[in-house]
C-alpha cells in the first residue's frame, strides 16, 4: 500500500478500526475505571398509610439522624418528615415511627435553608405539599452499611400528610429555586459527578409482602439487577416532558378470574405514567366504571377510595383475578408487553389519617382519572413489574418481576452516554488525535492484522479439517468460544474480548440480554443490537430518532386522547441536557390537600418565601387556612 503522508496512514487506521472493532483502547481505560453500580439495600420496614411498602435507610444531617423514605421515580429531592408533620396526632411516638422518624431541623448543624416551596409533584393528583427546603448532608444506607455520604444536597423537610413517608428522588433534573441562583444539583448527578455510579440510571422494583416469605424491594444506581425480573426486547423512549417522561401506552386490561371468561376493562387505550410516589393505579373513571362492575366494588365517595369490606374481600379471594396489563411504546399496534398482577396486588390496607379514613380499612388500589394527567401507575404497578430507567439515553423498560427463593443478585452497570465521546474530545489539541487515541488505533490496528491471520489461518484450517472430518466450519467461524486453544481463535477472540469492555467488572451493554428487534423497529436506545462500530448510530441520529418517535407518540396522542401533550425542544444534534434541565419551584404555590373531615388538623405550618408575599400570603402563618375553600375537589 502507498500511502502519501501520516494522515492518510491514519485515516486508514481509523477506517479500519471502526470497521473491525467496536472500542477503540482508549475507550477501553475509560470504561475500566467506571464505578460500580451501587445497590441501595432496603431496610426490613413495611411503612405506609396507603398500603404497606418496603422502606430505605437515610442518614440526614450533623449528627447523623436516621429517616425511613420511599424511593421516587418522579422527584429529583430528598424529603423529611418534620416533628411537626405529627401535630395530627397526640401520640407523637407512634407517628414518630409511622411516619419513618422525624428529621429535626434545629438538631442538624448541617442544614442550610434555602426557603419555603411547594414540593409540586403530582400536583395533578391533589398531591401538592409545602416544604421548608435546605442544603444537608445525605447518606445512603443505615449504620455501617458503608454507603455514601453527599454534602450540601437539595433536602425538602414536609410536616404535611400528602406524603406520608419521606422520599429519595432518582430524577437526575435539577432544582431551581429562583431564576437567579444556579440550578441545586439533583443527589443522583452528585452521585455520579463524585464517580459513585457510572451513570444517571436505576432499576427498581418496590417488593411484596405476599410472594414467598415477604419479597424486598430492590433499588440498584446506576444499573439494575437481572436476576429479579424476565428480560424482554420492548424498550421505551421518554416522552417529552421532563415532569412526565416514563411514559407507557396502555393498550389493554384484561382479566381473568377463576371460572370466568376473561374480560377486557379499557375501552379506550391510554398513556399511562409511571411514578413510584404513587401508591395506586389512576386509571380512566370508565375503566375504573368496569372494574366495579366485573368485581363489585363500591366507590367510597368520602375518601375517594374503593374500601372493600370483608363480604366482598371473601368475593375477590374467591374469583382470585389477575389483571394484565398490555403495554406498547404507543397507545396502540407496534411491539407490546404484558405485565401480570395478581388480585394479591391489589388486597392493601388503609389506615388513617390516609384520605380522611377513620378506621382502617381494606381498599382495592385504584383511583379514577379524569385525564391523561391523572393516569399513572404507582407503587401497586411496581410489586410486579421492574422499572430500568436510563436518563442518559433517555429511554426505559419495564418487565414482569420474578420470584424465586434461591435468587441470586446479579447486577449490572449501566454505561454513561458520554463516556467515550468526553475522553476523545478531552486534551485534543489541534490535531484532533490525541497519542491515546493514536496508541489506541494502532493497538486495534495490530489486532486486525492478527486477525486477518487468524481468519486466514481458520480458513485453511477449515479446509483442512473439512478434508478430513467433513462439518466443523460453523463452529470454527463463531467467535463466541472464547476458551478454544490455538492461534486459530485469536482474532474472533480479540474481537469479543473489545465488544465486552470491562465486563470484568461487571459492565455491560445495556439491556445486554434483551434480543435484537427487527430492523425497521430499531429503537436508539437499543444499542445492544449492534455488533460492530460502524453499524452504531452517530450521537445525532440516536437523538433524530427519538426525536420522531415521541413526535409519533404526540400525534397519536392527540389523535386518540384529544390531547397535546406539551413539547420540549429537543435538538437533534445536541446531547441530551438531562443533568441542568431545571424544575421549576415556585414558592407562591404553596398548596396542600385538606383532610375531609374539614381539615381540622393542622399539619402545614410552612408559608411560602417572603418574596412572594404580596398580599394573601403576608396575613396569615398557615397556609392551609386559605387553601382549604379553594382546593377541596
Ligand atoms: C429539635 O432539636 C432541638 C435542638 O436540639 C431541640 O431543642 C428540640 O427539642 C428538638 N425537637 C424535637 C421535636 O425533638
Ligand atoms: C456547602 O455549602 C456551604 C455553604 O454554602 C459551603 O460553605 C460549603 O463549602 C459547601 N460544601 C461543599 C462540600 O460544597
Ligand atoms: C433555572 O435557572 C436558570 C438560571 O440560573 C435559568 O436560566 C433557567 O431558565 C431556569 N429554568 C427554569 C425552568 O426556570
Ligand atoms: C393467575 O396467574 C397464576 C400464575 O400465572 C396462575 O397460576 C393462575 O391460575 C392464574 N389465575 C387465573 C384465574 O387465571
Ligand atoms: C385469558 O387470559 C389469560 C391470561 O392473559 C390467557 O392465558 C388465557 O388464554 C385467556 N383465556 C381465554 C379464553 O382467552
Ligand atoms: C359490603 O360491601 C358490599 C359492596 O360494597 C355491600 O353490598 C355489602 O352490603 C357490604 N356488606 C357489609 C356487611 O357491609
Ligand atoms: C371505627 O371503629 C370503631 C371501633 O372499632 C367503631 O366504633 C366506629 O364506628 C368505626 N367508625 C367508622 C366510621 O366505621
Ligand atoms: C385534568 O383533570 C383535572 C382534574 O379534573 C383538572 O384539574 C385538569 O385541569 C385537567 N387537565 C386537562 C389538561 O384537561
Ligand atoms: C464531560 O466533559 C464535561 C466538560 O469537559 C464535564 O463537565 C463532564 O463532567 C464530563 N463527563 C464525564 C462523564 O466525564
Ligand atoms: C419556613 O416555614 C417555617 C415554618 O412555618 C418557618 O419557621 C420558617 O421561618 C420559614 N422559612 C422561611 C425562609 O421563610
Amino acid at each position: 500500500m502507498l500511502l502519501r503522508s501520516r494522515n492518510d496512514a491514519l485515516v486508514l487506521l481509523v477506517l479500519v478500526n471502526t470497521l473491525f472493532f467496536r472500542s477503540s483502547a482508549l475507550e477501553l481505560t475509560t470504561r475500566a475505571s467506571l464505578p460500580d453500580p451501587l445497590v441501595f439495600t432496603p431496610d426490613q420496614n413495611w411503612d405506609g398509610i396507603d398500603g404497606q411498602w418496603n422502606s430505605f435507610t437515610l442518614r440526614v444531617g450533623t449528627p447523623q439522624q436516621f429517616v425511613r423514605v420511599f424511593p421516587a421515580t418522579s422527584s429529583q429531592q430528598t424529603w423529611v418528615v418534620q416533628p411537626g408533620g405529627c401535630a395530627y396526632t397526640d401520640n407523637f411516638g407512634s407517628c414518630n415511627e409511622q411516619r419513618g422518624w422525624t428529621f429535626n431541623i434545629s438538631a442538624s448543624s448541617s442544614w442550610d435553608p434555602i426557603g419555603n416551596f411547594s414540593t409540586g409533584v403530582e400536583s395533578e393528583l391533589g398531591y401538592d405539599s409545602a416544604a421548608e427546603y435546605g442544603y444537608e448532608t445525605v447518606g445512603i444506607g443505615g449504620l455501617g452499611e458503608g454507603g455514601p455520604t453527599l454534602l450540601n444536597t437539595t433536602v425538602g423537610a414536609m410536616m404535611s400528610l400528602a406524603y406520608f413517608i419521606g422520599i429519595f428522588g432518582l430524577h437526575p433534573k435539577s432544582t431551581n429555586f429562583s431564576s437567579f441562583n444556579e440550578p441545586s444539583p439533583s443527589y443522583m448527578t452528585m452521585l455520579k459527578d463524585e464517580k459513585k455510579i457510572p451513570s444517571l440510571s436505576y432499576g427498581y422494583t418496590a417488593g411484596n409482602q405476599y410472594r414467598l416469605d415477604k419479597v424486598l424491594a430492590s433499588l440498584t444506581l446506576g444499573g439494575y439487577d437481572s436476576s429479579r425480573f424476565t428480560p424482554n426486547d420492548l424498550s421505551f423512549s421518554f416522552a417529552p416532558d421532563n415532569e412526565r417522561d416514563v411514559v407507557v401506552g396502555l393498550q389493554a386490561i384484561t382479566a381473568s378470574s377463576t371460572g370466568q371468561e376473561n374480560q377486557t376493562l379499557l375501552a379506550e387505550p391510554v398513556t399511562m405514567y409511571i411514578d413510584s410516589i404513587v401508591p395506586e393505579i389512576w386509571l380512566p373513571t370508565a375503566a375504573c366504571e368496569k372494574f366495579e362492575q366485573i368485581f363489585g366494588l363500591v366507590y367510597d365517595v368520602g375518601t375517594d377510595l374503593y374500601l372493600v369490606n370483608e363480604t366482598l374481600h371473601q368475593t375477590l379471594l374467591s374469583m382470585d383475578p389477575n389483571i394484565t396489563f398490555t403495554l406498547g411504546r404507543t397507545t396502540s399496534g407496534g411491539q407490546t408487553i404484558d405485565i401480570v398482577l395478581p388480585y394479591a396486588a391489589f388486597d392493601l390496607t388503609a389506615q388513617p389519617p390516609y384520605q380522611g379514613l377513620s378506621n382502617s380499612s381494606l381498599y382495592f388500589p385504584l383511583r379514577r382519572g379524569s385525564n391523561s394527567t391523572q393516569y399513572v401507575f404507582g407503587r401497586t404497578f411496581l410489586q410486579e413489574a421492574y422499572l430500568t430507567v436510563d436518563h442518559e439515553r433517555q429511554s426505559f423498560s419495564v418487565s414482569q418481576c420474578v420470584f424465586r427463593e434461591d435468587a441470586q443478585q446479579k447486577i449490572l452497570a449501566i454505561k454513561p452516554l458520554q463516556a467515550s465521546s468526553n475522553a476523545s474530545g478531552s486534551g485534543g489539541g489541534d490535531q484532533g488525535l490525541t497519542k491515546g487515541a493514536i496508541a489506541g488505533i494502532a493497538i486495534g490496528t495490530v489486532g486486525f492484522i492478527l486477525a486477518v491471520l487468524a481468519l486466514a489461518g481458520l480458513v485453511w484450517r477449515n479446509r483442512h479439517l473439512k478434508a478430513k472430518l467433513g462439518r466443523r466450519i460453523s463452529s470454527a467461524a463463531d467467535g463466541s468460544h472464547a476458551g478454544s486453544e490455538g492461534i486459530e481463535d485469536q482474532g474472533p477472540n480479540l474481537m469479543s474480548k473489545a465488544e465486552l469492555d470491562g465486563s470484568s467488572t461487571g459492565h455491560e451493554k445495556w439491556p445486554m440480554e434483551f434480543k435484537a428487534p427487527n430492523p425497521e423497529e430499531v429503537d436508539a436506545s437499543q444499542t445492544q443490537i449492534y455488533e460492530m462500530q460502524g453499524d452504531v448510530p452517530e450521537g445525532a441520529e440516536v437523538d433524530g430518532r427519538q426525536l420522531s418517535e415521541k413526535e409519533g407518540m404526540l400525534y397519536r396522542e392527540r389523535k386518540y386522547n384529544g390531547t397535546d401533550l406539551e413539547v420540549s425542544p429537543v435538538t437533534p444534534t445536541a446531547p441530551p441536557e438531562y443533568q441542568r434541565r431545571a424544575a421549576p419551584v415556585n414558592g407562591c404555590d404553596v398548596r396542600r390537600v385538606p383532610l375531609r373531615d374539614g381539615g381540622t388538623h393542622g399539619v402545614s405550618p410552612i408559608t411560602p418565601v417572603s418574596d412572594c408575599s404580596s398580599g394573601r400570603w403576608t396575613r396569615r402563618r398557615f397556609s392551609f387556612e386559605e387553601e382549604d375553600g379553594q382546593h377541596e375537589l
